[in-house]
């Protein structure tokens, strides 16, 4: 029979930020796909509807405490991870958060959270998995970006530059860890409604205008991400590392659509 490529079974993965959004879309995605979990929030408990869900779907998972702008807090999630289920093969650095303000209203603290939980946050915890997986010469790291890694946004700065930062961290540590046998690359996921934006899906006028500006002519829908976080976390994607993938049904290829009448 052919390898299956995309088989996760005996896999361990690690999903940071799993309490809601695209952290459980991420995990759902990799547990059908046969790997057992250990997904992250910062209080206790605030996973354990989303393990009993699981638990139901047949996926194993436990859950771990994990505040990503916290040092102490990574040491002991770093320390707790690998005794979960003996291992950690794969980590999908997914916990984030924006503050959306025009450039001239974002202050000193603002600026301060988000880098510190989009970019330090997701270095020092790969920094501390990845002390486990170079010990067992092999790991799969996905940082989640997003179409600001690679484009600009009025309203998106300091997080644009968090997740730009995302992008050029990702090559660094994908040409330090290669020779462990360590792919990292970045997911970036376009438009999907979650708690970080539900806010502006309310407003129907902006979705319209959003829909207009993507290629396939609708926001992201849950699982049009299991494809692209299956495939970096598999022996699929073996020989890809350092890149950004980009799922965002094609808006990020639209900055010329204005200059060109449809
Ligand atoms: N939604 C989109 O369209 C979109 C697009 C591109 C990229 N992204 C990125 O995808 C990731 C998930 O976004 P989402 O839309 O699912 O957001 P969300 O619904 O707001 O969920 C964010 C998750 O991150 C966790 N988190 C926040 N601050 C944290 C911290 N300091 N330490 C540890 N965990 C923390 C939260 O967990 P607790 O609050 O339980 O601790 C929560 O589980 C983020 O990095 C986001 O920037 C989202």
């Amino acid at each position: 029979m052919a390898e299956n490529l995309f088989d996760l079974t005996g896999q361990v993965a690690v999903v940071t930020g799993a309490s809601r959004g695209l952290g459980q879309y991420f995990s759902r995605a990799l547990g059908r796909a046969g790997a057992k979990l250990i997904v992250t929030s910062r209080k206790a408990g605030d996973c354990d509807a989303f393990i009993a869900e699981l638990a139901a779907m047949n996926i194993e998972a436990k859950a771990l405490v994990l505040d990503v702008r916290d040092e102490a807090s990574i040491k002991a999630f770093a320390e707790a991870a690998p005794k979960q289920f003996g291992k950690v093969d794969i980590l999908v650095n997914n916990a984030g958060m924006n503050i959306r303000k025009r450039a001239l209203e974002v202050t000193w603290d603002d600026w301060n959270a988000i880098l510190d939980t989009n970019l330090r946050g997701p270095f020092f915890v790969a920094q501390a998995i990845a002390r486990h997986m170079i010990a067992q010469g092999y790991g799969r790291i996905i940082n989640v970006g997003s179409v600001t890694s690679v484009r600009g946004s009025a309203g998106l700065g300091p997080y644009g530059a968090s997740r730009g930062g995302i992008k050029q961290l990702t090559m660094s540590l994908a040409d330090d860890w290669g020779e462990h046998g360590i792919t990292v690359n970045v997911l970036a996921p376009g438009w999907f409604k979650t708690n970080q934006n539900k806010a502006m899906y309310e407003d129907e006028g902006w979705v319209e205008y959003l829909v207009e500006r993507i290629p396939m002519k609708r926001p992201g829908a849950p699982n049009d991400l299991d494809g692209a976080v299956v495939f970096l976390a598999s022996e699929a994607s073996r020989y890809v590392t350092g890149q950004t993938i980009l799922i965002d049904g094609g808006i990020s290829v639209g900055a010329t659509r204005a200059l060109v009448k449809k």
